[in-house]
């Protein structure tokens, strides 16, 4: 009855209704409520101050969430630099649902990276061999060909560079993975990626509609094509081998340990590698462009080299080598500052595998150890004026350490030699054949996962004139 003469009650009656009917319950109700938000602030309080000392200094950031939103939000040259200015090379903070421990100086990062490298495991990306780099450079003429195969299509048209750029690397990876292109499934695993990209730096929250809710299935959809593929390649080439390509390997040959992989595994790696390969060299194949647009002089100096080039592989009537990619300084000296300048992979992850003591500090088990390569590439000790597009400063080596766009150590990028290649060959073609103007005047930075020019850099191609003699 109480009930029930509560519930008709106008709203605006409800704190004296309520006092006067729950008057004598109301420390029964009251203090378990306290009792929790009490527990919640204690326990707010150690997340931002665990008790022990020897932890890196630095800040945790909200709960659960941490410091990811400023991370994916801020500029991240300012996110780490003003880190590193308050707390010292090595500090603490939480992302991505992780508690971790930031580092910034070459040397600690190769302890982390090599000397010291069983401490601290990796944990993304899974692959875990050393797969792609070996066959890369039999790839060349296929990467020619998707280069010619694009080109065209880009003169004398307004491009969104960083879209065209994914197109390219992702054919490129594709090819890389299956030894060929695998026509009728390339639209439907491509979007997949898309899919699996969009959701791959968002927060991980597993509910119905999320970015990374979609990615989940997303990547289960890729499984199942790649499984798919996989039974189709053992039924085809089991006389011949495995193929060409990272699934050619993995299947491979009957001796090898390597044929033990299951299928699951087979397609877990060759998801991972197209994955780890297209987006990261479409990104900075992006700068790339964006870098020699803007430096004129720079531009005109690549395109000599490149027509050098040119000149000799007309005159032996053939097509561009393996051996003539080896033969083009500047533009790898630009190849080199444009990886250094935009730092797509703002740092790897690692998590140690034990408690272990850190340059004075401790690190627990558990936690993800991140080096900051971008914060090190861009140190003014190491790189004078860090700021400035400068491809002459790779006439002398750098320091050791201190230049690790690929990372370092046995889990470096095992496609490093490929993106190269990827970048050299669309050079040769684009630098002596077209000119790009970029539109509109956006000059920001976006983030997706990667740091790339706002809108994707859409410039205008227009084949070039070459100059008279
Ligand atoms: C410009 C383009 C690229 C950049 C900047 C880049 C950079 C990196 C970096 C920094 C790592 C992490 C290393 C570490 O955690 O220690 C990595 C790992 C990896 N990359 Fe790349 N990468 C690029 C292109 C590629 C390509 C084209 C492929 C394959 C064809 C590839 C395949 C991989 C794989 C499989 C790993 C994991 C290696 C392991 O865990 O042992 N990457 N890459």
């Amino acid at each position: 009855m109480q009930q029930l003469l509560f519930l008709s009650l106008p709203p605006y009656t409800f704190p004296a209704t309520f006092i006067a009917f729950y008057g004598r319950q109301l420390p029964f109700l009251v203090t378990p409520i306290v009792a929790f938000l009490l527990l919640l602030l204690l326990s707010f309080h150690q997340w931002r101050h665990p008790k022990d000392k020897r932890l890196p200094p630095g800040s945790m950031g909200w709960p659960y969430i941490g410091e990811t939103l400023k991370l994916y939000t801020e500029n991240p040259n300012f996110f780490f630099a003003n880190r590193q200015k308050r707390y010292g090379d090595v500090f603490k903070s939480h992302i991505l649902g992780c508690p971790c421990v930031m580092i910034s100086s070459p040397d600690a990062a190769k302890v982390v990276l090599v000397t010291k490298s069983h401490l601290f495991k990796p944990t993304y990306p899974s692959s875990k061999e050393k797969m792609i780099g070996p066959e890369a450079i039999f790839f060349h003429q296929e990467i020619e060909q998707i280069v010619l195969k694009y080109l065209p299509a880009w003169g004398d048209t307004t491009i969104n560079t960083l879209q065209e750029m994914k197109r390219y690397a992702f054919d490129v990876a594709m090819i890389s993975a299956f030894g060929h292109k695998q026509d009728s499934e390339m639209n439907g695993i491509e979007q997949l990626y898309q899919c699996l990209e969009k959701g791959y730096n968002s927060m991980p929250l597993d509910l119905p509609g999320t970015p990374f809710n979609k990615a989940m299935k997303a990547r289960k959809l890729l499984n199942e094509t790649l499984r798919r593929l996989i039974k189709e390649r053992r039924e085809t080439e089991k006389q011949s081998g495995g193929g060409r390509g990272l699934l050619g390997v993995l299947l491979g040959d009957k001796n090898q340990k390597i044929d033990q992989l299951s299928d699951s595994q087979i397609a877990d790696n060759v998801i991972g590698v197209i994955f780890a390969a297209h987006d990261t060299t479409a990104s900075v194949l992006t700068w790339l462009l964006k870098y020699l647009h803007d430096n004129e002089e720079l531009l005109e100096a690549v395109t000599r080299e490149q027509e050098g080039i040119r000149c000799r592989i007309i005159k032996a009537d053939r097509r561009l080598t393996w051996d003539d990619t080896r033969h083009m300084p500047l533009t790898t000296r630009v190849i080199q500052e444009t990886l250094r300048t935009a730092s797509i992979l703002s740092f790897t992850f690692r998590e140690a595998v034990e408690d272990v003591e850190f340059e004075g500090y401790y690190i627990p088990k558990g936690w993800k150890v991140l080096p900051l390569f971008r914060t090190i590439h861009h140190c003014a000790d190491f790189f004078p004026r860090p700021e400035k597009f400068d491809p002459s400063r790779f006439e002398v080596p750098p320091r050791p350490n201190t230049f690790m766009p690929f990372g370092n150590g046995v889990h470096s990028c095992p496609g490093s030699e490929l993106a190269k290649l990827e970048m050299l060959v669309l050079l040769h073609h684009l630098t002596t054949r077209y000119r790009w103007q970029v539109v509109g005047d956006e000059d920001g930075i976006q983030y997706g996962p990667f740091p790339v020019p706002k809108k994707g850099l859409p410039v205008k191609v227009t084949p070039r004139k070459k100059k008279a003699p």
